[in-house]
C-alpha cells in the first residue's frame, strides 16, 4: 500500500424502513424486496429495519428473498427478538440494537432513513416526525406534506385552494355519523349515486366500497369505519384512471414530471373498481400502462397540474398524483400519494422507466435528494 493513496470514502449508511403497523403492512415488505435487490450496495451500506404489526423495530434480514412475494403468502416482519431504536447520542442519531436483559449494542449512525412504508404510522408524518426529532435525514415528504396526502378530506381542502379540480364529495366525522345519520344519509343522497365511500385515512383501496344506492350505505360506511373512524363520501367520476409521477427537482429547480401512466381495468372481471384485490392478487385484472395515450394539449395540462398538486401539499421526494380523465376532456384529481406503491413493477417506477429513470437510479436520486436536504425547518 502506498503512502499517498486516499482514504476510501465511506459508504452511506442507509436504513430502509419497511412493514409497519398499517393494513399495507405486506405490500411495503415487498417494497422493501425491491428496493433491497435494487440499491447501490458499492455506495450505500444499507441497513434492514423491519417494523412489526404491533410496532416494535427490529433487525431484519436485508436478503430479498426474505421479503418477496412467494407462492402467494405475504411477507410479514414477525415481533420479537432484537429491538432496533433510532437514538439521539451525544448529538448523532445513532441505531441501538437490544435484546431483552442484554446491554444494548450501538450499530453506528445513519446517514439517512428510506421509509418504505404505507398508510398510517408510515405515510402520514408520524414516523416523519420522529426522524425530525433526531435530526435524521429521510427521502420523501416532511410531517405536514404526508399528513395531508394521507387524509383524503384536507388534501382536497388544499387541492380547492391551490385551484385544481376536485369531484363532488362530503366529509363525516365519527360525531356526525354517531349523533345524526340520518342527516348523513341526506347529504350523501344529495351527492347522487353511485358514490364512494372510503376511510379518510387508509390505503390500497382497503375500506373503499362502491355504492350504487341508499340500501347499500350503512354496510359500507361500517366497513370504512374498520379503517378509520372519519370517512370520505364521493360522487362517482366516470373516466380513464391517468397518473403521474413526480420526483423534487435537484436545488431550486422545480418538481420534475414523467409521462402519464393509465390503469385500466380489464372488462369482464368482477372487481368494481381498482379494488385491494385488483392491485395485488389478480395481476391480471388490470393493465398498467405508460405513456397514456392523450392529446399532446391534454398531457401538458396533466403534468402542470401534478406539479401543482405536489407543491401545494409541501411534498419533498416523490408523489404519485392521480387524476381521473373524462371523455370531456376534464382533469379531475382524486389523490396524491407521498409514498406511492414503490416494487419494481409498481407503477411509480414504472413511469420513471418509461420516461428514463430506471428503478436504481431512481433510488439513488431520492437518496441523494434527501442527502442534500436540510434538517429541521426547511
Ligand atoms: N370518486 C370516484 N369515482 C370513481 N372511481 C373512484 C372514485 N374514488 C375512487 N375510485 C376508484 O377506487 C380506487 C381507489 O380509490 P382511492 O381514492 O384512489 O383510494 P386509495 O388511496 O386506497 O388508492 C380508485 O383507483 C378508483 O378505481
Ligand atoms: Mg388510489
Amino acid at each position: 500500500m502506498t503512502t499517498d493513496s486516499p482514504a476510501p470514502t465511506p459508504r452511506i449508511r442507509v436504513a430502509i424502513l419497511f412493514g409497519g403497523r398499517s393494513s399495507e403492512h405486506a405490500v411495503s415488505c415487498v417494497t422493501a424486496a425491491g428496493v433491497l435487490g435494487a440499491i447501490d450496495r458499492g455506495k450505500y451500506d444499507v441497513v434492514a429495519i423491519g417494523i412489526a404489526k404491533n410496532g416494535q423495530w427490529v433487525l431484519a434480514g436485508d436478503e430479498v428473498s426474505g421479503w418477496s412475494l412467494a407462492g402467494g403468502a405475504l411477507p410479514e416482519v414477525k415481533a420479537g427478538g432484537q429491538s432496533v431504536s433510532l437514538a439521539h447520542l451525544g448529538g448523532g442519531h445513532q441505531l441501538v440494537v437490544q435484546e431483552a436483559a442484554q446491554v444494548p449494542q450501538e450499530l453506528g449512525v445513519v446517514d439517512v432513513v428510506f421509509p418504505l412504508l404505507h398508510g398510517p404510522w408510515g405515510e402520514d408524518g408520524t414516523i416523519q416526525g420522529m426522524l425530525e426529532l433526531s435530526d435524521t435525514r429521510y427521502v420523501g415528504a416532511g410531517v405536514l406534506a404526508s399528513a395531508i396526502g394521507m387524509d383524503k378530506h384536507f388534501m382536497k381542502v388544499v387541492f380547492e385552494a391551490a385551484g385544481l379540480a376536485v369531484g363532488p364529495f362530503i366529509a363525516v366525522t365519527d360525531r356526525e355519523w354517531t349523533v345524526n345519520p340520518g342527516r348523513v344519509r341526506d347529504r350523501v343522497s344529495a351527492l347522487g349515486f353511485p358514490v364512494f365511500v372510503k376511510p379518510a385515512r387508509a390505503g390500497s383501496s382497503m375500506g373503499i366500497s362502491k355504492v350504487d344506492s341508499v340500501d347499500g350505505l350503512d354496510a359500507a360506511i361500517a366497513a370504512a369505519r374498520e379503517h378509520d373512524l372519519k370517512l370520505v363520501i364521493e360522487a362517482g367520476i366516470v373516466g380513464r384512471e391517468i397518473e403521474i409521477a413526480v420526483l423534487e427537482g435537484r436545488g431550486s429547480a422545480a418538481p420534475r414530471v414523467s409521462l402519464p401512466g393509465e390503469v385500466t381495468m380489464m372488462d369482464g372481471t368482477h372487481h368494481a373498481f381498482y379494488d385491494f384485490e385488483a392491485k395485488y392478487v389478480h395481476g391480471d385484472a388490470v393493465t398498467l400502462s405508460c405513456p397514456a395515450d392523450m392529446p399532446e394539449v391534454d398531457l401538458a395540462r396533466i403534468r402542470e397540474q401534478a406539479a401543482l398538486a405536489f407543491d401545494a401539499v409541501g411534498a419533498e421526494g416523490l408523489s404519485r398524483v392521480d387524476f381521473f380523465y373524462t371523455a370531456a376532456g376534464d382533469l379531475i384529481i382524486n389523490e396524491i400519494n407521498t409514498m406511492p406503491g414503490f416494487t419494481p413493477s409498481s407503477m411509480y417506477p414504472q413511469m420513471w422507466a418509461a420516461s428514463g429513470l430506471s428503478y436504481r437510479d431512481l433510488i439513488d436520486e431520492l437518496v441523494q435528494l434527501a442527502l442534500t436536504r436540510k434538517v429541521g425547518l426547511r
